[in-house]
């Protein structure tokens, strides 16, 4: 039933995000750590408790889903998953962040599974550099990944920007331009402090002011109040269909409007990314085929997503214990 779930600020919880595997084949320097350990098979959900936990939401009023990781698309028989959530009844929106890796592989199957909208992270348009951020990705491949998607069909397709002083922040423009190019949309996002990664964050903060300050002479970038259903605010570039946004979860705080939870791989709601309480979910789901529970487990934790994260004092002490990739962000 709509609107079911509803936290105890009055916020409306109509949009999921399922991390489905906490693995990934990058280790982007901002989001783990150089050495990770990964879980092992049986405390993560197996696909079907992924779509039972997802019919759950559902019921209970959720529209619209987007599926991370990790990397989503190295977990096994992905796509099975994904035309099962497409097809439920009630969803109006099926998503999905990648980090690109294997979209030159999936993107037609991604299409034909019934996903609406891909997000991919890009941070940098140099090879070099982009080895140095993601430690083991390959630029090219993600590259051919992202044309695959317009190939097989995806549009308005959005790229990620982490902001990096001192990394990448000389290619903002270069990463609009080239999103420009292709017609995508981007995101520049503000790092936030998730897991210890061996480094503080404060050195390399950059904000999104100062980002759009950077572009607008570029674009001429217009305000507009078009939303994707996430935290970005988004400028336009005259003439183009481009979306240029700003997730701003320090200089701009967007809580207030927080439509979502996010569920890891292992089982784990959390109401809110900046938060260390989780509903676990396994045990319940592994107790039996009775979703009642479940659903009362889900409403229950409603009660516990706080009025907002306080990111901006932590950038070199995170107080959030598990890394981005636990979560998808
Ligand atoms: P759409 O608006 O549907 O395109 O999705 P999105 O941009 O929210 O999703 P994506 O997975 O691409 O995430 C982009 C960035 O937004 C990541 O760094 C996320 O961590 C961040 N993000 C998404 N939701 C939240 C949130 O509720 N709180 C905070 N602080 N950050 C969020
Ligand atoms: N802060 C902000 N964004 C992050 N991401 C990963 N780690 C962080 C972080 N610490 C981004 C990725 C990806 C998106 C889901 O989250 O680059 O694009
Ligand atoms: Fe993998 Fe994404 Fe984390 Fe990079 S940011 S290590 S691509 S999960």
């Amino acid at each position: 039933a709509e609107g079911t779930l509803i936290d105890k600020y009055g916020r409306h919880i109509t949009y999921i995000r399922l991390s489905i595997t906490d693995r990934c084949d990058f280790r982007c320097t901002y989001c783990m750590a150089e050495e990770m350990e990964f879980l092992p098979r049986e405390q993560v959900l197996s696909l079907e408790e992924c779509l039972r936990v997802v019919r759950t939401f559902v019921g209970l009023g959720v529209t619209k889903v987007r599926i991370t990781g990790g990397e989503p698309l190295v977990r096994r028989n992905v796509l099975w998953l994904l035309e099962q959530i497409a097809a439920l009844d009630g969803l109006k929106e099926l998503v999905l962040t990648t980090n690109g890796s294997q979209l030159e592989r999936y993107a037609a199957d991604l299409k034909r599974a019934g996903v609406k909208r891909l997000n991919v992270s890009l941070d940098t348009l140099k090879p070099e550099r982009f080895k140095a951020i993601t430690r083991i990705g390959d630029l090219d491949k993600v590259l051919r990944g992202i044309d695959a998607a317009a190939a097989a069909g995806f549009t308005r397709t959005k790229l990620n920007t982490v902001m990096m002083r001192g990394v990448n922040d000389d290619e903002f423009v270069d990463l609009v331009r080239y999103a420009l190019a292709r017609d995508l949309n981007i995101s520049f996002i503000e790092e936030m402090p998730l897991g210890d990664i061996g480094h503080g964050r404060s050195n390399t903060y950059f904000g999104s002011d100062e980002g759009l300050a950077l572009l607008t002479p570029h674009f001429g970038l217009v305000p507009t109040v078009e939303t994707t259903g996430g935290p970005a605010r988004y400028w336009r570039i005259p003439g183009s269909e481009t979306r240029v946004g700003f997730i701003s979860p320090h200089s701009h705080n967007f809580c207030d409007s927080c439509n979502r939870v996010r569920i890891t791989a292992q089982g784990d709601l959390y109401p809110c990314l900046g938060q260390n309480d989780a509903m676990g979910l396994l045990p319940l789901l592994r107790a039996g085929d009775d979703d009642a529970p479940l659903r009362e487990a889900i409403v229950r934790a409603m009660g516990i997503k706080p009025k907002e994260h306080n990111f901006s004092e932590q950038l070199d002490a995170p107080k959030v214990v598990r890394f981005m990739s636990m979560t998808g962000g």
